[in-house]
Order: C-alpha cells, then structure tokens, then sequence
C-alpha cells in the first residue's frame, strides 16, 4: 500500500424510524402498545429498566406496583432485573454530574445491552438526564420515553437530544440519540401541578406561530379553556405540537442541528438567559413564553409582523395563564448577552429566527437593540393593561 494523498468523500444516510404512541392509560387498559414496542430478543426476554422522576412516584403511588404487574404480565417479551429506579425531579437531576454515573452504574448491575430497553417516565429534565446515560451506555440502549409534563409531551419528549448541565451552563454535555419510542400518556400526564401544566402550551405556541397558521388558531381558541385544564381543548394542542415537532425532525433535513440556523429556537435565545437570571424562578415554558412574546413584538417592529397579530399573540399567552413579562426582562444589559451566549453554543454566526407572518419564518443574522428595547417596553405595557 503506497501513501500518496488521496481523499474519498461518502456521503450515507442511515434510516431511522421515530415511533410516536398516545394512549389514556398506558398501565391500565393500554397496556398493549406498550408491550408490543418490546421486541423479545433471540436469546429470549429483553431486559428492561424503568426509571421515574421522583415527583411523580410521589404523586402516582400505585405507579411501581401497575409497572411491577406490567413486567409480570408480560414474562414472555421482558424480565426486569433489580428494582424501579427513582431519581430526583426537576432541574436537579440534571445539575449533579454524580447521578450520571450513578445511572451508569445501576445500568452495568443490571447487565443492559443494545437490545435492553430503558422506559424513562418523568418531565422534560428526567428524560434528558436518564436519556443521556441510555445514550453512552454501551453506546446506546433503547430507550422509551414515557413525559410526563405537558411542554416534554408537546415538545422535547419527541425530540433527539438529551442532556445534563455541567460547568453551571445548561445542556453543556449530551447526545443527539433518536429514542426507540415515546407515549404520551394521559393518566401519567394527570397529577402535573397547575403551574407546570400551563407551561408546556407556550411551546405549542411558537411551533404554531412557525409552522402552522391554522394550529395558531386552534390554540388562540382553545386558550381559556387549556388555563382551567379541559383535557378536551389541550389534548389536540399538545398532540398537534408533537406532530409539528415530529415532522420538524423527521422531514426538516437537519435534525442533528449540523445548519446554522434553529428555527425551533424562536423565543429561546432570550428565554434561556431569563431562566438563569431569574434563578430559575421561571420555568423554561414560562421564559419562552416571553421569549415568544418579545421575539413576535420585535418581528412586527423590525420585520412587517402584522401588529394585529403581535396583539393575538399576547393575548394568547396571557389567556393560556402564562406571564409575557418578568422584572428581569428590563435588564438589558445582560439579557443581550443571551446572543452572545446562543451563538457561542451554536457555533459560527449568529442566527435568529424571527416572523413576518405567522407560519413564516425567516433567519437574521443581527438584531436592532434598539428597536428590541422598544419591542420589550411594548410587551410589558401590553402585560400590564392584561393584569390591570
Ligand atoms: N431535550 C430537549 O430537546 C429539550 C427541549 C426543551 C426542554 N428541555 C429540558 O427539559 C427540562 C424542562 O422540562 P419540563 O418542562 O418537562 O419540566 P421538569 O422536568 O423540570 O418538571 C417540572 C416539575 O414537575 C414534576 N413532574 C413532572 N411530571 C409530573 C407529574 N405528572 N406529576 C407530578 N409532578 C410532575 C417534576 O418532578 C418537576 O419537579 C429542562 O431541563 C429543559 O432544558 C429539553
Ligand atoms: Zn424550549
């Protein structure tokens, strides 16, 4: 073999599939679709593990003994080695390096393959934190999403990511790793408190706003009666986001993020900033409900956004109970380092998406701090004149 340069560029593509479930109650009477996702490997049962958000083993106390009765029922496609495991909930999970290792250690006792399966149930933060110890070990172990909060059900639950902090910055270490399958769930979905129930339809907004004009007024619609928690007005929302949020990774090219620009970032590059200056008093659901707010009255302002609409758009999130204003949004100072911030973890220019109408979106690559501060002062009159 001689070593004269030479270069071979192959470019391959590799299928996946993405598999998307709802179900009423997937212990309970649905517990088919569950089972039927669990191939039996040749060797016989796969093995399975399954790990909740502490939060909701509080909440839903009969939930270990109807999984327990679900392996058991189920003898034929899967046998559970060791116990349920229960890691802490919230934001938490995610900012202690130590429970990773933890979760890998519990996944080597239990002797876990390729062919296992990891079934996470828990909000958006167990999902990425469990999700990412199912991604390295062994280089992936199947894993199947179970979210139980409205913004995981609606948004991240379907995505390809999953994280956890590290360095006091969010989401600094993690994979992207398409999960072998996610539910949502009503039943699991039902001891969420009010306020964190509310959050997740901020999402739902901004896909809408990007994607989908007539989504848009299906959850302006359906906003009053999502506040009080009708289950009939949110179940569509929340499904008709996963849909959005679906299609965006199945079909939008990119869903590895390797472009420059991140449509469904709309609202976040200011939402993700006001997360970390509020001390986390704000929820993310509720950061990007502002973020939206702020992002909209600036495209209205800078991009031809129908004023008309920006009103909509507020009057939206304030009727789904979500605030579009909070003391630490008039910081400005440091909030515009939220771009400097999205761009670094981003890489190469900065690239923001903003609106010219709904269900258009375009990408900037600058923005007018001036007319930004404009677009915040009117968000916060707006939120003043809605809580009189
Ligand atoms: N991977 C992604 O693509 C992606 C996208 C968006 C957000 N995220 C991450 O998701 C996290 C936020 O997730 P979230 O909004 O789902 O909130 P969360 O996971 O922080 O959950 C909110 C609270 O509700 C509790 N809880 C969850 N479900 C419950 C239930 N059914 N009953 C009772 N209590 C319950 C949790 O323990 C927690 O205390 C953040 O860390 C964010 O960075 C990830
Ligand atoms: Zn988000």
């Amino acid at each position: 073999m001689s070593f004269e340069s030479s270069a071979f560029d192959v470019p391959f593509q590799v299928p996946f599939v993405h598999r998307l479930r709802v179900t009423r109650d997937v212990f309970g009477p649905d517990q088919q679709i569950l089972a039927e996702l669990l191939e039996p490997s040749a060797a016989g049962p796969a093995r399975i593990q399954f790990w909740l958000d502490e939060q909701i083993a509080t909440a839903q106390p009969q939930l270990k003994s109807r999984i327990r009765k679900f392996v058991s029922d189920h003898a034929d496609r899967v046998v559970m080695p060791g116990n349920i495991q229960v890691v802490p909930g919230g934001e938490a999970v995610k900012n202690d390096i130590h429970l990773l290792e933890m979760m890998l250690k519990c996944i080597n006792a239990a002797d876990l393959d390729r062919r296992s399966y990891m079934v996470v149930i828990g909000g958006g933060a167990v999902l990425d934190a469990v999700g990412f110890a199912a991604a390295i070990a062994h280089r992936g172990i199947r894993l199947i999403r179970l979210p139980t909060t409205t913004l995981s059900q609606a948004d991240s639950g379907v995505g390809v990511k999953n994280s956890v902090n590290l360095f006091q910055k969010k989401n600094w270490v993690g994979t992207f790793a398409v999960p072998w399958a996610v539910i949502n769930d009503a039943v699991l979905l039902s001891t969420l408190p009010d306020r964190d129930f509310r959050c997740g339809f901020s999402e739902a907004v901004k896909v809408t706003l990007l994607k989908d004009a007539e989504g848009f007024e299906e959850v302006s619609r359906l906003a009053t009666r999502i506040r009080q928690r009708d289950m009939t007005a949110a179940a569509p929302v929340i499904l008709r986001s996963a849909r959005l949020h679906l299609d965006h990774i199945t079909r939008g090219g990119d869903p590895f993020e390797a472009l420059e620009a991140r449509p469904l970032d709309y609202g976040h590059w200011s939402a993700h900033k006001l997360e970390v200056m509020s001390n986390f008093e704000l929820r993310h659901g509720e950061a990007v409900g502002i973020g939206v707010a702020v992002d909209t009255v600036y495209s209205s302002l800078v991009h031809g956004f129908p004023e008309a609409d920006a009103q909509r758009v507020l009057e939206c999130l304030t009727n789904l109970g979500l605030p579009v204003d909070h003391p630490v949004l008039h910081d400005t100072d440091v909030l515009f380092r939220g771009l400097e911030e999205f761009r670094q973890h981003l890489g190469g220019r900065l690239t923001l998406t903003m609106l010219p109408r709904i269900g258009q979106k375009i990408d900037v690559h600058e923005i007018d701090r001036a007319k930004m501060k404009e677009a915040i002062r009117r968000v916060r009159d707006a939120h003043r004149v809605s809580v009189g």
